[in-house]
C-alpha cells in the first residue's frame, strides 16, 4: 500500500478541559468534576489523526514559548510525530481553548483564544513551499491567520496538490478559497453558514457549495454519518454506533483519517468509511488529540462493523 503524505497547515491549542455533569445555562454556575490540560487545536488534532492512521505528516503551525505548548510536544514525542515545522515564537502566547464536556451527552462547548495561531504568516508558509509541493494532500482548517490559509492554498494549487478544507471554525475566508478546494468537509452547522437559507437541509447546502465552485462536498452529520455529493455521485456513509465519552475532536479525527485513506488511493466512499470508523472510535475516549486511535485499532473495528 502506498504511504500517504499529508501536509497539515493549522492550529495548536492547549485544551483546558472541564468535565461537568451538564453544560451550564446562561448565568448559571455549575460544579465540575475534573479538569485536564490536553493537547488540542484543530490542525494539531488532524495532524495527529493522520499520523496515527498511518500517514507521513508534515505539520506547519506556530506556538508561543510560554509553557502552554509543552502539552503538545509531549504528545508528539510519545507518538513520533515530527515537530520540525512547528514554529516557536517568543512574542506571542500559545493558543488555548476552554472546553466544557457534558458527562451525560459527551457534547461540548468550546472557546478558543487563538494566540500564536493568528501569527502564522504567509512568509512562514512560503518558506515551506517544497513540503507542500511534495505532498499528496494539503489539509486545512480555519483556525490560523487568513494569510496563512490563502498562501497555503495558492502554493498547493500551483503544484497541483489536492486541497481538503475543513471549514472549522466557520470564517468568511472560506468564500475566498472555496473554488480552489478539491474537497470541503463542513459539519451541518458550518454547511448552513456557508450556504444559508436551506433550513438545515444540508443536501441543498451541498448543491450550493458545488455552485460556488467546489467539486466535492462531505457534510459530517454526527450520528447520521457523513453525506457526500460531487464528482463521484451522491451517497451517505453511516457511523459505527459506539458509546461516546467526549466528542471533542470528532471532526478532526474524521478529516485526518479521511485524507490518509484517500492519499493511499482508496475511493471516496472507502476513505469516508475509514474516516467514519476512525472518528467513531475516537469519541469513546476522553480528550481530542490524545483520543486518536491507531490504524490497527480502527482496522479491527472495521472487520466487525463495515
Ligand atoms: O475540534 C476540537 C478543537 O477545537 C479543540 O481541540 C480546541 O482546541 C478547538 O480548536
Amino acid at each position: 500500500m502506498k504511504k500517504a503524505k499529508i501536509t497539515v497547515v493549522g492550529s495548536y491549542n492547549t485544551d483546558i478541559t472541564l468535565n461537568v455533569p451538564h453544560l451550564p445555562l446562561n448565568g448559571q454556575t455549575v460544579f465540575g468534576t475534573s479538569m485536564q490540560f490536553n493537547p488540542g487545536g484543530k490542525g494539531s488534532n488532524q495532524a495527529v489523526a493522520a499520523h496515527r492512521a498511518g500517514a507521513d505528516v508534515v505539520f506547519i503551525a506556530k506556538v508561543g514559548c510560554d509553557g502552554m505548548e509543552k502539552t503538545g510536544f509531549e504528545l508528539y514525542e510519545k507518538i513520533g510525530l515530527p515537530t520540525d515545522n512547528i514554529i516557536r515564537d517568543e512574542s506571542v502566547n500559545t493558543g488555548v481553548a476552554a472546553i466544557e464536556v457534558d458527562k451525560e451527552t459527551a457534547q461540548n462547548r468550546i472557546v478558543v483564544i487563538p494566540g500564536a495561531n493568528m501569527s502564522l504568516s504567509a512568509d512562514d508558509i512560503r518558506q515551506r513551499e517544497d513540503l507542500i509541493a511534495s505532498s499528496d494532500i494539503l489539509l486545512l482548517q480555519l483556525e490560523t491567520s487568513r494569510e496563512s490559509i490563502i498562501e497555503a492554498v495558492k502554493i498547493a494549487k500551483k503544484h497541483g496538490v489536492k486541497i481538503v478544507l475543513n471549514p472549522a471554525p466557520f470564517s468568511d475566508v472560506v468564500f475566498d478559497i472555496i473554488k480552489d478546494v478539491d474537497i470541503i468537509t463542513p459539519n451541518e452547522t458550518e454547511a448552513d453558514l456557508i450556504a444559508p437559507g436551506h433550513d438545515g437541509n444540508f443536501q441543498w447546502a451541498a448543491s450550493d457549495m458545488i455552485g460556488m465552485g467546489c467539486r466535492n462536498i462531505i457534510v459530517t452529520v454526527g450520528k447520521q454519518g457523513s453525506y457526500y455529493k460531487g464528482e463521484k455521485g451522491e451517497f451517505v456513509v453511516p457511523v459505527i454506533d459506539l458509546k461516546p465519552v467526549d466528542t471533542t475532536g470528532a471532526g478532526d479525527a474524521y478529516n485526518g483519517a479521511f485524507c490518509t485513506a484517500l492519499a493511499e488511493g482508496k475511493s471516496m466512499k472507502e476513505a469516508m468509511q475509514f474516516a467514519s470508523a476512525y472518528s467513531s472510535l475516537s469519541v469513546t475516549r476522553p480528550g481530542a488529540a490524545s483520543s486518536m486511535p491507531t490504524r490497527e485499532e480502527v482496522e479491527e473495528l472495521m472487520k466487525e462493523n463495515v
